[in-house]
């Protein structure tokens, strides 16, 4: 019997959001018994099917001009043939944006993350992390050093490339929550 897939669909114009689509790919990697893949909008065109029979679909931006990327966002309106018939409907979703700026207007895009599955009626998994990084103790290290609760934040200087940036807490961060969509998704199917 074949694995349930994890998919994590994603833009990146200039490799930053890749980044930390691939650290969320390594934490579904941790979780033997599911498969992960990653989905860039610009081949989703092939990927229909594979998407139709996923367990869960993690959906991840950049964030342009304060919400998600136009590329996105033309990949949520292509997905409207889904809706259609709510061929995703209970599938596990998930999200994860990034930025340049601390803020950014992320928790912006994280929204029509999070309202795109909610129109394919998927459940949604949130990060399930205490903020990091919020104590006099703390650090720029912590693990959810952005201290966001509905999925992945990462921000990355806009002055360094994607081998720098987002940084490791961030990094991190995205493989948790990729690992909790995938432990999720194993409770999420079984006996289906
Ligand atoms: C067109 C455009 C708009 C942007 N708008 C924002 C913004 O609203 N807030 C922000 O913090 N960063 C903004 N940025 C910076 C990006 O979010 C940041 O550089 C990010 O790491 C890019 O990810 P990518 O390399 O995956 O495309 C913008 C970048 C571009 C190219």
């Amino acid at each position: 019997m074949s694995k349930p897939v994890v998919a994590i669909v994603f833009h990146s114009g200039y490799g930053h959001t890749k980044a930390q689509a691939e650290a969320v790919l390594v934490g579904i990697q941790d979780v033997d018994a599911v498969e992960g893949v990653l989905v860039p909008v610009e081949e989703v065109e092939s990927k229909w099917e594979l998407l139709d029979g996923a367990a869960a679909i993690i959906f991840g931006s950049p964030i342009y001009m304060g919400n998600v990327s136009a590329a996105f966002q033309g990949f949520a309106e292509k997905s409207s043939k889904r809706w259609m018939e709510l061929k995703w409907k209970d599938k596990l979703a998930a999200g994860f944006v990034n930025s340049g700026a601390q803020n950014g207007d992320k928790a912006q895009g994280m929204n029509a993350l999070f309202t795109l599955a909610q129109q394919h009626g998927m459940i949604w998994v949130g990060l399930g992390l205490h903020p990091g990084n919020n104590a006099s103790g703390a650090t720029v290290n912590d693990l959810n050093r952005l201290g966001g609760f509905s999925g992945a934040f990462a921000q990355s200087n806009v002055d360094q490339g994607p081998d720098v940036v987002p940084p490791t807490a961030d990094r991190k961060t995205a493989s948790h929550l990729g690992k909790r969509v995938a432990e999720a998704a194993v409770r999420w199917t079984k006996g289906a």
